[in-house]
C-alpha cells in the first residue's frame, strides 16, 4: 500500500497539501496497482471492501512525497469518518468548487497514520529522500511501533503545548490532570507531561491503573469507583487539565483549576466538524465561532481558560517526539496489533472501546 502525503519536514504526514507550485512534476505514467481497504459508502463495518488493484498514488503537488505504507494505526476519527462523520469538510477540502464532490468522494481509503518507506519525492523535497524511513522514524522503534505515534503524539503535543503554553521548561512541578489516560491520546500524554517535570494525575479504569503507573503517572484515579468529581475535589488544585472524554466532564472539571493563575482546561472532544455536518459549512463554523467564544468568556471571568485542541500536523514537533523516544522518555503504548487482511476485526476492535494505547495494523506483515 502506498500513500501521498505532503513533506512535512520530520514528517511523513498524510496530508494532501497547499497549492500547486513551481517544479509541478507528474508521476510516470505507467503505474501499477497496490492493495487497499477502501469504502464506497458511509457506513458500519460492513462497508469496508478489499480492492486489490487501486491506482497508485500520483505527486500532484512539489512537496509531496510518496511512502510505501509498513505499518498504519488506527484512531477514533477513522471510525467515525467510516460512518460519514466530516464529510463535509473533507468533501470541501477535495473539491472546494464543488465541481465533482460525488465522483470524488468514493472509493474512500480511510486511515492516517503510518509509518514508511519514500519511495518518490516532489521536486521542492530536500527534507527527504527515496529510501528514507519517515517519520523520520526513531531509529530504536520498528514501523510497528513507530506508526502508533503521530497521529496521537502531535495532538497531544497540540493541547499540552500549542494550546496550553506548556514545555520542557516551564511545565517542572506543574499539577497535570489527564482524563481518560489509556487511550492514545492519554498514553501519549502522561508520558510527555512526565518527560517535562510535571506531576500527573491519570484518570482511568482501575484495570489501567498499573499501565498508567509503569508510564510515570503520580497519582491515578479510577472514574468507576465511585463519584469522580468529588475524587478529584480532595487533591490539590491543578494546573492544566486535558480532557480526553468531554461530554458532562466540562461542566465540573474547571473548578478543579487554581484561579487566576494562568491555569487551563483543554478538550479534544469538540463539535467542529459535526456542526458543519448538521449545519453546513457556514453556519456550522459560526454556531462553532459562537460556542467556544462564550464558553472562553464565561470561564475566564471566572478566573480559568477553557479552550479546544486539534490535531496539528508539524514536522518539527515530530523531530522533539522522535528525539523523546530515542532517549527512552517516551514509549510506543500498543494495544493489539493486526495484519493487513484483518484491518476490518481492527476497526471493531477500536470500536468495542476500552482502548490501552493503540491499535497498529502491520501492512508488511513482520509480526
Ligand atoms: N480534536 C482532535 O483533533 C482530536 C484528535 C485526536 C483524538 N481526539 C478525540 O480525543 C478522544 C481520545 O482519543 P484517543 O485516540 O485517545 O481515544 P481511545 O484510544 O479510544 O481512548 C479513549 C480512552 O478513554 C477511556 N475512557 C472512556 N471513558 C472514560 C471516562 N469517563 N473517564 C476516563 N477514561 C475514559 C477508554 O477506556 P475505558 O472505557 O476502558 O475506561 C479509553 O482508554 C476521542 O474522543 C477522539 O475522538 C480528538
Amino acid at each position: 500500500m502506498l500513500a501521498r502525503g505532503a513533506a512535512v519536514r520530520g514528517g511523513g504526514l498524510l496530508r494532501r497539501a497547499g497549492a500547486p507550485g513551481r517544479g509541478l512534476r507528474t508521476s510516470p505514467a505507467a503505474r501499477g496497482g497496490m492493495p487497499s481497504w477502501v469504502i464506497d459508502r458511509y457506513g458500519r463495518n460492513e462497508v469496508l471492501r478489499f480492492a486489490r488493484n487501486m491506482a497508485l498514488p500520483a505527486i500532484r503537488f512539489p512537496n509531496e512525497v510518496v511512502i510505501k505504507v509498513h505499518a498504519a494505526s488506527l484512531n477514533p476519527i477513522d471510525l467515525s469518518m467510516r460512518s460519514g462523520y466530516g464529510a463535509t469538510a473533507l468533501n470541501m477540502k477535495r473539491d472546494p468548487l464543488k465541481l465533482n464532490s460525488e465522483e470524488n468522494e468514493f472509493p474512500l481509503t480511510l486511515g492516517r497514520d503510518v509509518s514508511g518507506v519514500v519511495m518518490e519525492c516532489g521536486l521542492s523535497v530536500s527534507y527527504f529522500k527515496p529510501g528514507d524511513e519517515v517519520s523520520f522514524k526513531p531509529k530504536c522503534l520498528s514501523h510497528t511501533e513507530a506508526a502508533s505515534l503521530p497521529y496521537v503524539g502531535l495532538t497531544a503535543w497540540s493541547a499540552i503545548n500549542k494550546v496550553g503554553g506548556l514545555n520542557q521548561k516551564n511545565c517542572g512541578g506543574k499539577r497535570l490532570l489527564i482524563l481518560g489516560a489509556s487511550g492514545g491520546v492519554g498514553t501519549f500524554a502522561v508520558q510527555l507531561g512526565k518527560a517535562w517535570g510535571a506531576h500527573v494525575t491519570a484518570v482511568c479504569s482501575s484495570d489501567a491503573s498499573t499501565l498508567m503507573k509503569e508510564l510515570g503517572a503520580d497519582d491515578v484515579i479510577d472514574y468507576k469507583s465511585g463519584n469522580l468529581e468529588e475524587q478529584l475535589k480532595i487533591l490539590p488544585l491543578f494546573d492544566f487539565i486535558l480532557d480526553n472524554v468531554g461530554g458532562a466532564t466540562e461542566k465540573w472539571a474547571l473548578d478543579l483549576l487554581k484561579k487566576w493563575s494562568g491555569a487551563t482546561y483543554v478538550t479534544l472532544v469538540t463539535p467542529f466538524l459535526i456542526n458543519m455536518d448538521r449545519l453546513g459549512v457556514a453556519d456550522g463554523m459560526l454556531q462553532t465561532g459562537v460556542t467556544i467564544g462564550s464558553k472562553t468568556l464565561k470561564h475566564l471571568c471566572k478566573g480559568v481558560h477553557y479552550r479546544w485542541a486539534f490535531f496539528m500536523p508539524s514536522g518539527p514537533c515530530l523531530d522533539e517526539i522522535a528525539e523523546l523516544v530515542n532517549s527512552g522518555k517516551i514509549q510506543p503504548v500498543i494495544d493489539q496489533v493486526f495484519s493487513f487482511s484483518e484491518v476490518p476485526k481492527a476497526f471493531l476492535k477500536l470500536e468495542g472501546g476500552h482502548a490501552r494505547g493503540k491499535t497498529v495494523i502491520n501492512v508488511i506483515n513482520k509480526k
